[in-house]
């Protein structure tokens, strides 16, 4: 569905919240969301923007609930299905928080961008279960970049350049990629609840990573339901899904960009140019020299 600009409000600025860049839309209700009570069933999928979150959710939502409530799939938009916990202001719609909380799924899935020192600390006390993807810097960039463009909730991008600038200086909903990939790591090596994945992995074998998923998770499911699920999460599958691509969602404009745009590992060769790679490259050195973590940006 197209989006009306018209009846839009502008683009929203970005702000400096507890050291975060964030957008009004994320924060206004921020009580609620740190309140949020999570049970230790739930599980939380966590991610920088970009990097997988909706591939993640729905083929947990498939491992839990495609045996069981096979409806459910094709009745209800995979984003209420697994809502955002810090969406906030949606008009005519409840919030994140409100829609987790009336989750009648056991477990629940729960959607986060927040990043590690954010998340309400009833997860942790619980003791949730967490499955955090990344997806290296330079296609979550670009994919960032063009969801900017398309998503009029989001500030805007500006062009190209100015955006990996942008990027680069942590000026992003949600902040600081480095900061967020890095924090989730670090958090990950005291507590064992966390399944650090990687969008590329993902890309170059999902039924491999769909198994890694059974074991964290403790799922015994068959070889045939696995199948089935990787199967079914296929790029052009979900692309042609309209309760997974996001068209029932107004305020995204898919005449400029889908949100199922490419779901490809090297996308970035596209956009960055030999100059803007080199200055990445040697910010991308600095920043992360403190970190164990590393990325693939070729399969
Ligand atoms: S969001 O808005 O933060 O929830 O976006 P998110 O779901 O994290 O990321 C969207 C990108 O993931 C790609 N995607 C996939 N790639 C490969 N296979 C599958 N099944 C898949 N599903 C989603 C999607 O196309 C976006 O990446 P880009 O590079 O823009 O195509």
């Amino acid at each position: 569905m197209a989006a009306d600009k018209t009846m839009m409000p502008p683009r929203p600025n970005l702000f400096d919240f507890h050291g975060v860049s964030m957008v009004h839309y994320f924060t206004d209700n921020w009580e609620k969301i740190q309140n949020f009570q999570a049970r230790p069933d739930d599980i939380l999928i966590a991610t920088y923007p970009k990097a997988g979150t909706t591939w993640a959710s729905y083929i947990l939502d498939l491992l839990y609930f495609s045996q069981t409530q096979p409806d459910r799939q094709t009745s209800t938009p995979i984003h209420d299905r697994v809502p955002f916990l810090e969406i906030t202001l949606v008009p005519n719609h409840p919030s994140g928080a409100d829609l987790a909380d009336n989750l009648v799924t056991s477990p629940r899935l729960i959607k986060t961008h927040l990043p590690v020192q954010m998340v309400p600390k009833s997860f942790w006390e619980q003791k949730c279960r967490v499955v955090y993807v990344a997806r290296n810097v330079k296609d979550n960039a670009v994919s960032y970049f063009h969801f900017d463009r398309m998503n009029l909730c989001q500030p805007e991008p500006g062009d190209w350049n100015s955006f990996l600038q942008r990027f680069m200086d942590g000026k992003m909903v949600f902040g600081s990629w480095y900061d967020h990939v890095t924090g989730w790591w670090e958090r990950k090596q005291s507590h064992p609840k966390i399944h650090y994945m990687f969008f590329e992995d993902m890309v170059e074998d999902t039924g491999r990573e769909i198994d890694k998923l059974c074991s964290f998770l403790g799922l015994t499911s068959t070889t045939k339901e696995k199948d089935q699920i990787r199967h079914q999460s296929q790029f052009d599958n979900m692309k042609k899904d309209d309760m997974a691509n996001y068209s029932t969602v107004e305020v995204m404009d898919f005449k400029i960009s889908p949100f199922m745009r490419k779901g490809k590992v090297g996308d970035w060769k596209n956009h960055f140019t030999v100059a803007q790679n080199e200055q990445f490259d040697e910010d991308y050195k600095k920043k992360m020299k403190n970190t164990t973590l590393q990325f693939r940006t070729v399969v």
